[in-house]
């Protein structure tokens, strides 16, 4: 009964909800807020042949007030407004962040990595491929109030590779460190001499390998902006629902390793395969782990992360159940948004709301699949969910055990240390 209630009430948000966008008046019988969108421009950052621009711009422009954000799309341009394309300059992400000013306080996400992947939205390369529309009924709602004295800002961090030029473009993007003939990272820290490549050898203000005709052509550094569109509802209790967001890392093995904390190393390695797996066929790099959602509720949209070389990513249930299968657009041809050989998007999920359901505590698993045909460095394998909360809250709590990948438990007093 009180389920058939609810999604009466649903159904009639859906109906509201999407009115917004109908040219119709008389189909809002509920007065539905308006869709707002609007483009900003970061501040410039500035390239040469081969090197990186990994930026953060604190109180950059954005929708204020107490709002519902209904989609994020970032894009790189230069001067003129053009989009840059990727063989140029290789995005390899932009992070969007709340915090609260004037001091730089974080608000993060609600995923077990928000130390480190905090942000409310983020992309790499995928980013002018990738739908990040949020579903009606739902919005990611911000500027619900700050404490006293502070206030809500945004902050951007753009980290892009200029690749022309580049010796081997791969091998920039890529971020490996004899590429940029780096032995310390960004504090003056040593790398160790297992690490092959990733953040830790891509900092700001490095340079890649060029050509000798691009290393000194004389030309000023190129002028670039990460433009972004964003669209957002005023808020309104009855119209949109709120979502949380999780961002889960195939690198963190707390679970595993019986450690309390998450601990997400955000990249990893992809070895080039041996030649038995070669001669097999079997050159695929499927790495996985268990990560818990704090709380429970309805799925309503989920996408993946990868780098070039990825072949997919799926994200389980406790039981095995497929929540998504996220899978990388590769382009074909030369212009922005198509590029040859790189990752332009991602296919995403936007399950019919109550169909995919995770309960609270429950632990999923990321599977992150690259091909190892040749070794990648500083490959990611991320999954960004977002989770409208349960309606009503009489979930079973989970079982200790799991049969996705294989059979596997979780010994009880890691389990109660959890909740
Ligand atoms: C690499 O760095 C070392 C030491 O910092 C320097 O001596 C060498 O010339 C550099 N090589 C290239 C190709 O830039
Ligand atoms: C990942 O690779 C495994 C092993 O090859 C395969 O069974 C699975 O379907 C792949 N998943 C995705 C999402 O591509």
């Amino acid at each position: 009964m009180k389920t058939i209630m609810l999604l009466g009430i649903i159904v009639t948000l859906v109906a509201s909800g999407s009115a917004a966008f109908l040219p119709t008046t008389e189909a809002a019988t509920v007065r539905a807020p308006l869709l707002k969108t609007q483009t900003f421009l970061s501040p410039p950052f500035f390239l040469r042949p081969g090197g990186i621009a990994n930026k953060w711009y604190y109180d950059v422009d954005f929708p204020r007030g107490h709002v519902a954000i209904k989609s994020f799309n970032g894009d790189v341009v230069d001067e003129a407004g053009a989009p840059v394309p990727l063989h140029e300059t290789y995005l390899h992400h932009w992070l969007v962040s709340p915090y609260y000013g004037p001091s730089a306080i974080p608000i993060t996400n609600s995923g077990p990595c928000k130390d480190l992947l905090g942000q409310y939205f983020g992309l790499g390369s995928e980013t002018r491929r990738t739908a990040t529309w949020v579903p009606d009924p739902y919005g990611i709602e911000i500027g619900a109030g700050a404490p006293a004295g502070y206030e809500e800002r945004w902050l951007i961090n753009v980290h892009a590779i200029d690749t022309r030029g580049a010796a081997d473009k791969l091998a920039c993007t890529e971020c490996r460190c004899d590429a940029y003939n780096v032995t310390v990272d960004e504090t003056g820290n040593r790398i160790g001499n297992g690490y092959v490549g990733g953040i830790h050898c891509c900092y700001d203000s490095l340079r890649c390998r060029v050509e000798d005709a691009f290393a000194n052509n004389g030309e000023p550094p190129r002028k670039l902006f990460l433009r972004y569109t964003v669209s957002w509802l005023d808020w309104s209790d009855a119209v949109v629902l709120p979502v949380r967001i999780y961002i889960l890392d195939v690198t963190d093995t707390a679970l595993f390793d019986g450690s309390p904390k998450p601990y997400c190393k955000i990249e990893y390695r992809v070895d080039e395969c041996s030649s038995d797996d070669r001669a097999s066929n079997n050159c695929v790099d499927m790495k996985t782990t268990k990560e818990m959602v704090s709380h429970g509720g309805d799925v309503v949209y989920a996408v993946a992360h990868l780098h070039r070389g990825g072949l997919g990513s799926s994200l389980h249930g406790q039981d095995g159940r497929l929540l998504c299968k996220s899978m990388p657009i590769y382009g074909t041809g030369q212009e922005a948004g198509n590029e040859e050989g790189y990752v332009v998007g991602m296919s995403t999920c936007y399950p019919e709301p109550g169909t995919v359901k995770v309960s609270d505590g429950e632990v999923l698993t990321i599977v992150s699949n690259y091909s190892s045909e040749r070794q990648h460095t500083g490959v990611m394998g991320h999954f960004y969910i977002l989770v409208a909360d349960h309606q009503e809250q009489a979930l079973d709590k989970p079982a200790l055990c799991f049969s996705f990948p294989y059979s596997w438990c979780l010994p009880a007093w890691m389990w109660s240390n959890q909740m």
